[in-house]
């Protein structure tokens, strides 16, 4: 490894793969920009960093996605942001709300609207699969679990980039983009205010009013915990299942044969979701930051030091997935790693793969031929997350 990579370059936000694997070979833990945070590229440094909180603090995703310019931002205040104990008593708080009962009542209605979505697809002429499909099912659903008037689901997504990559990409003489970023916090704060009011004075059967209920050794969340939950919702929920369901359908046009496979078996599509997760994992990172002087990887990192766990290259790290750059539907599962690991293993992993499950056979059950639309495809990366930016398409009758 010669230069330092730069993990938001044009040649990376397309591939990232053949820099992470020369990481993992030559500089595991190095230094990348833009900001030389600390890359960590191996499995099992990777799994280290996620299991020693003590040493490897989660206040770095509070630090890189609330700079001075902002004045605050309620994601960067969230539980994703804490540490053990702090974390634990609200992640006690919210487990119930996203666990296996509450997901069987909530699959009948993401099933009917990826149905309903998947309907109103134009077929026989190009189009953009992103909006109409990949943005709008992950939307719907944060959406309706927070009781929203669907109206504003179309803005959650704009809110949730503006508060994360809105931030952490902008250069420093944009001003505008701050502004921006800036507004939608205070957009944000507002909404989820009056939210949380509305639900105070009329508690209903939805998950703001349950969290407003919910009691950990009787004390509840305060208004400010509740608004910084709901900004991680947007954030966790929208944009890494928009790319989950963006890339299940850039797999399906590479490799046209899974296609058929999947039109003919769908009982094979949870494996070939969790196989898409696995070599296209939507959270390409997780940041971290040291709390005192460490070792890693054979190099010493300073107190402080900001890290990038890099998800993605682990999941592809020989050392633990053999032919690891080879996509393959019958590797043993659940492919969990792309949802993180201990105590911030994600809150959302059921509902993500019921998602990506709902929306692909809603999908299958309508398109028969999938083609590449006239126009190339772009890919949109942050820090953390990477997917594609646009997805043109041609669909064809089932
Ligand atoms: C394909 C989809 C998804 C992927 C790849 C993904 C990935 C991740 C990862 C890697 C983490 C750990 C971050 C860290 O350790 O710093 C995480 C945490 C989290 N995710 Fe997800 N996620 C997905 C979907 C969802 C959904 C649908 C929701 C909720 C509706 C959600 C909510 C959360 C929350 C609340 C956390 C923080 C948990 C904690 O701090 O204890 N995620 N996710």
């Amino acid at each position: 490894m010669s230069a330092r990579y730069n993990l938001l370059s044009p040649e990376l936000k397309v591939d990232p793969y053949p820099a992470y694997a020369d990481m993992r070979r030559n500089a595991p833990v190095c230094q990348v920009d833009p900001g030389g945070m600390w890359a960590v590229s191996r499995y099992d440094d990777v799994m280290y960093v996620l299991k020693n909180p003590q040493l490897f603090s989660s206040r770095g995703f509070g630090v890189a996605t609330n700079p001075p310019w902002l004045g605050g931002n309620p994601f960067s205040e969230s539980m994703i942001t804490l540490d053990p104990p702090q974390h634990g008593r609200l992640r006690a708080l919210v487990n119930r709300a996203f666990g296996t009962a509450a997901m069987a009542r909530l699959e009948p209605r993401v099933r009917t609207f990826a149905e309903r979505t998947v309907a109103e697809l134009p077929l026989g002429q190009p189009l953009d699969l992103m909006p109409p499909y990949a943005l709008r099912i992950p939307a719907f659903v944060i959406g309706d679990l927070m009781g929203m008037d669907p109206a504003l689901h179309s803005r959650l997504k704009r809110w949730a980039d503006l508060i994360t990559g809105g931030v952490t990409t902008v250069r420093p003489d944009d001003h505008e983009k701050k502004q921006l970023a800036r507004d939608a916090v205070a957009d944000l704060r507002r909404y989820f205010g009056e939210l949380l009011e509305q639900r105070q004075r009329e508690p209903g059967d939805d998950m703001v009013s349950d969290l407003l209920r919910a009691r950990v050794d009787g004390v509840a969340l305060t208004q400010d915990e509740l608004i910084a939950f709901l900004s991680l919702l947007l954030v966790g929920g929208i944009e890494t299942v928009v790319h989950l369901l963006g890339f299940s359908i850039v797999v399906l046009l590479e490799q046209p044969e899974l296609f058929a496979r999947l039109k003919a078996d769908r009982s094979l599509i949870p494996a070939f979701i969790d196989e898409v997760l696995r070599y296209e994992p939507p959270a390409q990172t997780a940041p971290r930051m040291t709390t005192q002087e460490v070792e890693l990887g054979g190099v010493r990192l300073p107190k402080g030091a900001p890290m990038l766990v890099l998800l993605a290259s682990a999941n592809r790290d020989e050392a633990h997935f053999p032919d690891g750059e080879r996509f393959d539907m019958s590797r043993p599962g659940p492919q969990n790693l792309p949802f993180g690991h201990g105590a911030h293993f994600c809150l959302g992993v059921q509902l993500a793969r019921m998602e990506g499950r709902l929306a692909l056979e809603a999908f299958l059950n309508r398109v028969g031929r999938l083609e590449r639309g006239p126009e190339p495809m772009t890919w949109h990366r942050t820090l953390v997350v990477r997917g594609p930016g646009t997805l043109p398409v041609v669909l064809h009758p089932a």
